[in-house]
């Protein structure tokens, strides 16, 4: 069966969570209105839609079946490089060149591909980007909640037609995942843990079988090549472990790690910061900047409860501290500095932030961000300030 070609989604898929950004030239390339009314979040496709062109044009690798890019020009799209004809490919994933060439081979066999980690470590942001540059659509997405119907991985029923004239192609509503089939595109899955075991289920036949029944009608569905799908999941959710043995089976797990190093973490907070206080018209941040290595140091060092030279043990707060609230903290402060300071990112903008993302449990969380204040920001060289920022939010 053909299905009918629509762009609209299911009431069960949304656009990504991965915040209020977008690339390097939000609105402006992509030929999506004036910065008045441009979207706040164009998709991975749209806000690099010059590069992605860039790259299929010089691109004369051996593409799989409709792949908009070869294997090895998705990866580099992921991680950044510079073209024959000099168009620089800004990089989207930093972290091991390894990893994403396995996720991008993985979405060339038959394997489905599942990204897992911690919270913030570019789940969706790596799952958003590869469907843009395979398929350049990241949109045919199922966001997974413990309420995900079994209708937003099969396919529902538009009740007013059915009622009308019984079931038909005209009643049938696909699910993302059901038009990536019949398109041979990349599906994607929210949060696969959250959803019930039983709708999950569903993906066995989908990622085994490659065809979905439509038992009302006697017909099926049956994937064309290039269809895959990527799912997340975050490890520190309730139970990755609820995943069936049976659907693991059909995935290949890649895990995205934290930023091995402290320069790492402030590259990808740096370069987020920058695009995203783009989108909301911020000033712009300088290279290096101190305050984004403080806060990278603070996360990381709250997070692994060790200071950097190793010497002092700290506590951990209950939070995730990820690099994506390092990102929220920076870019939370130069929002304050922007329209309360001087345009300038300075401890003071920060430090509020900083306190927030520490600090989810009002008295033990509390307890560890004092101790740590008082023993190892006090006694730091060139930290004055901001040691006195924090303490004045922290009072
Ligand atoms: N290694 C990295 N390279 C590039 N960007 C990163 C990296 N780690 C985190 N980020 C940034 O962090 C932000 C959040 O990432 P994302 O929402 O994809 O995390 P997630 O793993 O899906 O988290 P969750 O489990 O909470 O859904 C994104 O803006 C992304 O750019
Ligand atoms: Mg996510």
């Amino acid at each position: 069966m053909t299905l009918p070609e629509t762009t609209t989604t299911t009431a069960a898929s949304t656009p990504a969570d991965s915040g209020n950004d977008c690339g390097n030239d939000c609105g402006n390339d992509s030929g999506i209105g004036s910065a008045k009314d441009r979207v706040l979040r164009p998709h991975a496709e749209d806000a690099f839609a010059h590069e992605l062109a860039a790259l299929a044009a010089q691109d004369d690798r051996t593409r799989p079946a409709r792949w908009k890019l070869s294997p090895w020009a998705v990866a580099t799209y992921l991680l950044g490089g510079t073209l024959p004809d000099g168009t620089v490919i800004t990089p989207k994933y930093v972290g091991p060149r390894r990893i994403v060439e396995v996720a991008v081979t993985t979405l060339a066999t038959d394997r489905a591909l599942l990204l897992l980690g911690v919270p913030g470590t570019a789940k969706t942001w790596v799952s958003e980007h590869l469907a843009a540059a395979v398929s350049g659509d990241s949109t045919l997405l199922v966001q997974g909640t413990a309420g995900t119907p079994e209708e937003a991985v099969r396919y529902g029923w538009n009740y007013a037609q059915l009622l009308a004239h019984g079931p038909s192609r005209d009643a049938l509503v696909p699910s993302p995942v059901m038009r990536a089939m019949d398109r041979g595109m990349t599906a994607r899955v929210e949060e696969l843990t959250r959803i019930p075991a039983d709708v999950q289920d569903t993906l066995i036949t989908i990622l085994s079988e490659k065809t979905l029944p439509i038992p009302e009608l006697g017909e099926e569905v049956q994937a064309v090549g290039g269809f895959n799908l990527i799912a997340t999941a975050n490890d520190r959710d309730r139970g990755v472990n609820e995943l069936s043995s049976a659907l693991r089976r059909r995935f290949n797990t890649v895990v995205l790690p934290l930023p091995a190093t402290p320069d790492a973490e402030v590259d990808i907070v740096s370069r987020r910061v920058d695009q995203i206080g783009r989108s909301l018209d911020l000033p712009a941040v300088p290279d290096g900047v101190d305050e984004i290595r403080r806060v990278v140091t603070v996360f990381r060092e709250l997070r692994d409860g060790v200071t950097t030279d190793g010497r002092t043990k700290v506590k951990s707060p209950s939070g995730t501290l990820s690099t994506a609230e390092a990102i929220s903290v920076v870019t939370g402060g130069l929002a304050l500095a922007a329209h309360f300071g001087d345009g300038v990112l300075r401890s003071a903008d920060v430090a509020a932030g900083l306190l927030g993302a520490v600090v989810r449990d009002p008295a033990a969380d509390r307890v560890v961000w004092q101790e740590y204040l008082e023993t190892v920001v006090r006694e730091r060289d060139g930290w004055k300030d901001f040691y006195r920022a924090c303490r004045e939010v922290s009072a």
